[in-house]
């Protein structure tokens, strides 16, 4: 497993972390997102989908839950389970499924999905320091 830590002052070098994590993605590859409300996590999907050849507006899945996006490689689908409450609950709404035909699954609050991903996973948190810039740590798991 691979760890690095990227400081990010601003959503260019939020948009430059976004280019080199395209680099690492494969056919059926998930990334979760972790970090607090309003952390960078929508705003880091946005960069690296706008990579991978999503075309238009990357908004936030929060009401929605996921959101697809049809690209060259296959379909990406783009997932925030902040509102749902138990792995039941992404069962039912065929979660295995969307992540068996999806090229690049993104997850915001990944927590309740962990035991079901058994794919190639980058895993990324975004914090901030005490000088109030981002700071991602990313993993990865194949
Ligand atoms: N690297 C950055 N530099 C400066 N501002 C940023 C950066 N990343 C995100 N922001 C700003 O922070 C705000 C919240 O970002 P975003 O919606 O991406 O957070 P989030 O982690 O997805 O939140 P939520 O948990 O609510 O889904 C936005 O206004 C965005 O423009
Ligand atoms: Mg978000």
């Amino acid at each position: 497993m691979e760890e690095r830590t990227i400081v990010s002052k601003n959503e260019r070098q939020t948009k430059k972390i976004a280019k080199n994590i395209s680099k690492l993605i494969e056919e059926n590859t998930v990334i979760c997102l972790r970090g607090d409300l309003g952390a960078g996590k929508t705003t880091f999907t946005k960069y690296l989908l706008s990579y991978l050849g999503v075309k238009g507006i990357v908004s936030s899945p929060t009401f929605t839950i996921v959101k697809q996006y049809s690209v060259k490689s296959g379909i990406i689908s783009h997932m925030d389970l902040y509102r749902l409450t138990n792995e039941e609950e992404l069962v039912e709404l065929g979660f295995e499924e969307m992540l068996a035909v999806s090229f690049l699954t993104i997850i915001e609050w990944p927590d309740i999905a962990i035991e079901l991903i058994k794919n190639k996973t980058i895993d990324i948190t975004i914090n901030f320091n005490d000088d109030h810039n981002r700071v991602f740590n990313i993993k990865e798991k194949n």
